[in-house]
């Protein structure tokens, strides 16, 4: 007999500009072994970074209507320019559904920093959102951490392209990266979901003490204590069903996706 009922069972919801929201998706299903899930990537509109405040949130609207039309239990914004340009109007307009978002994690790299410089790679859109300021300014006003904030133009193209290890890749990082490296900071906050994957590159490039985080793990630790919550975790110890959805890239998709996973089913829409 089922003793749990529908919602348990029904998915998460994730989505992204693209197949950045997949690396928020590898920390839910590390940490939520038996939760069922469903991701977006919005390929077709990629980058977000660039796009205006409006467009990027009638973008994320339609995100979040594709999956509750296909019943997912809660949202996780898995995309840090879409949280911070339009989480506030996704909580205001669905507000039968519990939203999880990504902001950079400027806050424990702030507080840990020794040095009290850090560095902020995001897009463009993200660095200029009022609830960035929001953060940045009271870490710099309270902790008088500085913050050397870099927009990373053209990276997600490129990892969109799958062009991670291309010399157009490397040209772009050292740029971004170098001047951070000598104005001194500890810590390398990577903003974006899609720069996790850049990670092995960044690593050839600054120095070995810069501590380069992110919020993917700290996104899935939230998503469970949310479903906790509100009982919608899934007890169920059967093995779980994944499907990542995507309107224009599948062969990126692929790219990305664990190998072995007979449960991972991707496709296009
Ligand atoms: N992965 C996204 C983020 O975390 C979106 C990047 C983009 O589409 O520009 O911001």
């Amino acid at each position: 007999m089922d003793t749990l009922n529908d919602k348990n069972t029904a998915p998460i919801g994730l989505f992204d500009s693209g197949v950045g929201g997949s690396t928020i998706w590898k920390e839910i299903v590390s940490l939520m072994p038996y939760e069922n899930t469903l991701f977006l990537a919005d390929n077709k509109n990629a980058p977000y970074g660039e796009k205006s405040r409006e467009a990027i949130i009638a973008l994320c609207d339609a995100n979040t209507q594709f999956l509750l039309d296909s019943g997912a239990k809660i949202i996780v914004v898995a995309c840090n320019t879409g949280t911070t340009n339009a989480i506030t109007y996704l909580r205001d307009k669905y507000k039968q559904i519990p939203f999880i978002g990504i902001e950079p994690a400027i806050k424990p790299a702030g507080l840990q920093s020794i040095t009290k410089k850090i560095g902020v790679l995001a897009t463009r859109r993200t660095l200029t959102s009022s609830l960035f300021a929001q953060t940045s300014e009271h870490l710099k006003q309270e902790e008088q951490v500085q913050i050397i904030e870099q927009v990373g133009e053209g990276l997600v193209d490129l990892i969109e392209a799958g062009a991670i290890e291309s010399p157009e890749m490397e040209v772009l990082l050292r740029k971004y990266l170098l001047p951070m490296v000598a104005q001194g900071i500890d810590y390398l906050v990577l903003g974006c979901t899609h720069y996790p994957y850049l990670l092995p590159q960044i690593q050839q490039i600054i120095p070995s003490h810069i501590k380069v985080i992110d919020s993917g793990y700290a996104v899935a630790k939230q998503t469970r204590n949310i479903l906790a919550k509100y009982h919608l975790l899934n007890e169920k110890t059967t093995t779980p069903s994944h499907l990542w959805i995507t309107n224009g890239n599948l062969p990126i998709l692929e790219m990305f996706a664990p190998k072995n996973m007979p449960n991972l089913q991707i496709k296009k829409m």
